[in-house]
């Protein structure tokens, strides 16, 4: 049996993590109310307040919108781990993962539904870019080694709970308090995974702490991919880069944060304090570095990023340089 395979009662045991759906919001708890009397007057209030969110905001709650539209992608790349042999398995990992998934769909429902009712994106634009997205696929770039996809994983909740939470934040500051709502709901979603991820990857090093910190070390290899670094709207190419640019310049997510999320993943899961020999050390080593690599290269990083000629977004309806 193998590790990951083991963990079915840790597993099991973490599922509590999940919220039962009777005690979930739904993305309807969080826009207006449609049906009855009324209804123009609330749909004006929520538009009024939404049209107080900068353009350069709007821009990246949509790249946000998009990536959690692909679910599917990460879906597929998770079922690799968690194995639902029948698509109804009651084992602890395929429950996870269903779980998971349908926490995950409201994310993506939510931010569709807010963004139409604002009137202010072109949404057939958006809606290609996701169905580009979905059919581009995702790959973290270390298909076949679970323990790096449950580590990128891990990351990555962190990563989207910091940028939900910070865009939240931000929206609230222009006044634009429905948004602010949505996203700190969907940041606590975000974090709820990511304390799955984390303990999982944390069990997973007292198991195998070798083995682990090898996938470790090869996620924290290259710069982590983006689950929505394949989008596209079939129109400019490198949207992916003109939104990473957006995301940078609005200051929603930094590499400061990049290296700020290596740095308590490094903390939670011991790396410094494990003694390793040889190729698993110098592993080691290197993980430990990465956080003060990239706060050094920050500034560099984000230089090269700004100094992207400006273009334009298919995605709003007044348009942007990007
Ligand atoms: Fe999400
Ligand atoms: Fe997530």
């Amino acid at each position: 049996m193998s590790i990951i395979e083991g963990l079915q009662d840790f597993v099991g045991d973490a599922l509590a993590l999940l919220t039962p759906v009777e005690a979930s919001w739904q993305p309807t708890d969080l826009l207006p109310d449609l049906a009855g009397e009324g209804w123009r007057e609330r749909l004006g209030a929520f538009r009024e307040e939404a049209s107080r969110l900068p353009a350069e905001l709007l821009v990246v709650l949509v790249g946000n919108m998009v990536t959690e539209e692909a679910l599917p992608n990460y879906a597929i790349a998770l079922q690799r781990v968690a194995r639902d042999a029948t698509g109804t398995s009651e084992t602890p990992w395929a429950r996870w993962l269903r779980g998971w998934t349908a926490e995950e769909n409201r994310h993506g429902d939510l931010l569709n539904a807010y963004l139409r009712l604002t009137g202010r994106v072109e949404m057939r634009e958006v809606e290609r870019t996701v169905q580009h997205l979905i059919r581009n696929g995702f790959s973290q770039g270390n298909e076949g080694d679970d323990y790096a996809s449950l580590a990128y994983a891990a990351f990555q909740e962190r990563a989207t709970r910091l940028t939900h939470a910070k865009l939240g934040r931000l929206a609230a500051a222009n006044g634009e308090g429905n948004l602010a709502r949505i996203c700190r709901k969907i940041s606590a979603d975000e974090a709820r995974h990511e304390v799955f991820y984390t303990r999982v990857v944390g069990e997973v090093f007292e198991r195998d702490p070798e083995g682990m910190i090898l996938s470790y070390h090869a996620t924290l290899r290259k710069l982590i991919a983006m689950p929505g670094a394949r989008m596209a709207d079939g129109r400019a190419p490198g949207l992916f880069e003109d939104y990473s640019a957006a995301v940078l310049r609005a200051g929603v997510y930094t590499t400061h944060d990049y290296a700020a999320v290596i740095r308590h993943l490094n903390t939670a899961w011991g790396v410094e304090r494990r003694s390793l020999a040889g190729k698993a050390a110098r592993a080691q080593d290197y993980i430990c570095r990465q956080p003060e690599r990239y706060e050094l290269l920050a500034a560099e990083i984000e230089c090269r990023a700004l100094e992207r000629a400006p273009a334009r977004f298919s995605w709003l309806v007044d348009g942007l340089d990007r």
